[in-house]
């Protein structure tokens, strides 16, 4: 874990010197010191031509130590005023608002946001691109494709090519070398971070470093032959690009293929489904009748009715213990942001419990291979998380070695689609921690179906899902996450909570609790998404009420049906976890939370993607002021599991760079502690235009896509050819589009 400075040490403005040194490679090889010029750029690009609103004009000139709301309180040698220009990055771009417009992909309500378009043509484009579509950023190949026969073999041994004489591929090593790529890099010390790690690399002749890891021998004939290096005693490279050392969780192409031919059965989930199809058939009857208002229905119907309800053929099996308190901090399910590198980092930085990014549960079903990869991990996510024995939050059972910190985190619409899903992923991957249920995502499209934040308004279907999933889920415990309602002035969190704790009213005695071992509350509606802070009062009532329900519970197992113990997630205890989120920026933040809002634990999303070391943070219970070379090397260290998880070659660089982009976009609203006039910082707080104590750190917080690039490139080189890349605030189309 790196070091950080207390904010107390916090470090002068540098010099230029200063700033021209730490913009040299954190390893001290290669790097962007070649031109030395990385903080300059920023200074010589042309102006963008955006409006600038009444209220940035205002918030520039009021005086700094005036606190305004919503605006970071930097100190006054570090703003830049209006005229005082050409100096730095010009981060007052699309600030206003950014929170909302960055994180939503929703246009923030004012033209800052959407400089270019109206709304309209940004809801069109939305539709156009549909759910994930995620910005363009060009294809990233090899001028020449090299055959898989060849890419992992020394020159004058290839493999056979399947394909033979049909195979349009290049089978010419020396040709691809030459004409089929670009040059090796020279970043990164011009290494093979992968070869250097595991001694060996997975891209074989396709590595952008290969150099590092290949040579020319001469034979005893006098031919010279191309050869790749191995370090001795390391398994050969294989040709499967989901081999790579330290990532889980990856489903064969079998199980996918098996899938999408339907070749799966699906025992559990369909025995459940007809019983539940009955069920609802026998629940409508009875529904239907009482809405009739049929007082001459006589008491003996109903119970012929009641009579031919019968229990489920399935009990849900013993699950695994959890476990969610004070120390662990909890990273969000992030779509696009949460990937592999990402969680990786957190991790390694203090996350204790990290999630997949969102997957649709109908292509999990159907096998789609996309989908199936959101469920990859990295080995330092099946650690258990942090526990300090003898905490009273613990349920009976629990076994911390046992535990892990990844989950899934899944969607749909219909009980049948969540439930095939979860069989399936606790089937296919052996490295779950929960399976948690999506009730939050506020897109159109997801909303619509009826999943994500539509199911906070069908509650009895919530509860069957929930109920469905803990059936055939096998020892993996279920866990839902909420946000507040659907629309500002309905608050429907709390009966939602009181359904996945106890059951409904007229299955709770029958059918017991549904088994959900944890829910998380994220403290917003879907329709305010992050225009207003979190509700944490109401998060707050909604923890006081699961409290309350322990002691339902334990009245509840009194009566002659209670939940039957061994089947349900955590119910030994009446203990159903409960994770509060919404914009927690700092230890401060959560230690209050935890403290005074009766959660459990806190899950940290935007927090901790602009600035990752907040678990840092609140594992040392003080503000760190990363210095602007600290924050750079969390880059590299990016850079370096993104080429792990995706590979060193064209394809590998490409995704490393396009999730590098994705990051930066956040990471640059950073306001370094050391320049503000006092804290705590603020997750809300757009700041000023100022400097930075160094031309790294200045060049940091530029919110300009182009200096976003560079910082990529500093590590990965020029961008591919044909490299495309639409800023947000150019691109309205653009955005994230799924979060919850
Ligand atoms: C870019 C982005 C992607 C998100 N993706 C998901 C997601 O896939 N699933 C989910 O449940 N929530 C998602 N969310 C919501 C967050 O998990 C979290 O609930 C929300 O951002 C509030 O937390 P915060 O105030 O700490 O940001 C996403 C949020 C953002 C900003
Ligand atoms: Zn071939
Ligand atoms: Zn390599």
């Amino acid at each position: 874990m790196a070091e950080g400075d207390a904010v107390t040490e916090s470090q002068p403005a540098g010099s230029l010197a200063d700033a021209r040194n730490s913009l040299k490679h954190p390893g001290g090889e290669g790097g962007p010191s070649d031109t030395g010029e990385v903080g300059g750029p920023a200074t010589k690009r042309q102006k963008l031509d955006h409006d600038k609103t009444e209220t940035d004009q205002e918030h520039r000139q009021s005086s700094p130590k005036e606190r305004v709301d919503g605006v970071a309180p930097v100190k006054a040698e570090y703003l830049i005023s209006n005229g005082d220009d050409g100096e730095a990055p010009r981060n007052e771009v699309d600030n206003g608002a950014m929170v909302a417009s960055v994180a939503t992909g929703e246009p923030a309500g004012d033209s800052r946001a959407s400089p270019v378009g109206s709304n309209k043509k940004w809801k069109n484009r939305k539709k156009e691109n549909g759910q994930n579509q995620n910005r363009s950023y060009g294809h990233f190949e090899d001028k020449l494709r090299l055959c898989t026969s060849v890419t992992y073999s020394n020159e004058f041994s290839p493999k056979p090519c399947k394909f033979g004489e049909r195979c349009k591929l290049c089978h010419d090593l020396r040709k691809y070398l030459r004409e089929g790529r670009r040059d090796d890099l020279d970043t990164l010390g011009g290494k093979c971070p992968i070869f250097e790690k595991y001694g060996r690399c997975v891209s074989g002749w396709k590595c952008r470093f290969v150099k590092s890891h290949s040579k020319e021998v001469e034979r005893g004939d006098g031919r010279k032959e191309l050869i790749l290096l191995q370090a001795p005693d390391v398994p050969a490279s294989t040709e499967d690009p989901d081999q790579r050392p330290g990532i889980v969780n990856v489903a064969t192409s079998d199980n996918k293929w098996d899938l999408a031919r339907r070749k799966v059965p699906f025992e559990k989930s369909e025995l459940y489904i007809k019983w539940l199809e009955k069920e609802t058939e026998l629940t409508g009857k009875l529904c239907n009748r009482k809405k009739k208002g049929e007082e001459e229905l006589e008491d003996a119907d109903v119970e012929e009715l009641r009579a031919q309800f019968v229990d489920p053929p399935l009990k849900p099996s013993e699950k695994r213990k959890i476990y969610f308190g004070r120390e662990t901090p909890v990273l969000a399910p992030l779509t696009t942001q949460g990937n592999l590198p990402f969680r990786r980092l957190c991790v390694e930085l203090g996350a204790q419990v990290t999630y997949s990014e969102m997957a649709m549960g109908m292509p999990l079903v159907q096998g789609q291979k996309g989908e199936w990869a959101l469920m990859k991990a990295h080995e330092s996510e099946l650690a258990p998380p942090r526990y300090s024995p003898g905490k009273d939050a613990v349920v009976k059972g629990y076994d911390n070695a046992r535990d892990l910190k990844f989950g899934a985190q899944i969607s749909g619409n219909q009980p049948w689609v969540v439930m095939k899903a979860t069989e399936a992923l606790t089937r296919f991957v052996p490295h779950l921690r929960v399976v948690d249920l999506n009730c939050g995502c506020p897109i159109d499209l997801v909303y619509k179906t009826g999943a994500g934040s539509g199911l906070l308004d069908t509650p009895s279907k919530l509860e069957k899902m929930v109920r469905g999933m803990n059936v055939v889920s096998g020892e993996v415990p279920i866990t839902a996450k909420l946000r507040i309602g659907v629309r500002d002035e309905k608050q429907t969190a709390s009966r939602l909570i009181e359904r996945l704790a106890l059951g409904g009213r007229d299955t709770r005695d029958r059918l017991g609790a549904p088994g959900c071992a944890a829910i998380t509350l994220h403290g917003r509606s879907r329709q305010q998404r992050y225009t207003k802070k979190a509700n944490w009062s109401y998060i707050a009532e909604c923890a006081a009420l699961i409290k309350s329900y322990k002691n339902m519970a334990d009245e509840l197992t009194d009566t002659a049906r209670g939940p039957d113990e061994s089947t349900q997630a955590n119910t030994a205890d009446g203990k159903v976890y409960f994770i509060g989120n919404g914009d927690c920026y700092s230890h401060v933040d959560y230690l209050d939370h935890v403290d005074n809002s009766g959660v459990d634990t806190v899950m940290i999303a935007r927090g901790a993607m602009v600035k990752p070391w907040i678990f840092e943070e609140i594992e040392k219970g003080q503000y760190l002021d990363k210095s602007a070379s600290e924050r750079l090397g969390y880059i590299e260290k990016f850079v370096r599991y993104g080429l792990e998880a995706w590979g060193t070659d064209e394809l590998g660089l490409g995704f490393t760079r396009r999730f590098l982009l994705e990051w930066l976009s956040f990471t640059h609203r950073y306001v370094p502690l050391g320049i503000l006039e006092h804290l705590p910082p603020s997750l809300n707080d757009r700041p000023p235009r100022y400097r930075g104590r160094n031309d790294l750190e200045t060049l940091l917080a530029s919110d300009h896509y182009k200096d976003w690039i560079k910082i990529s490139e500093m590590f990965l080189g020029p961008t591919h050819p044909g490299f495309q890349f639409q800023p947000k605030h150019k691109s309205n189309g653009y955005e994230i589009d799924a979060e919850g």
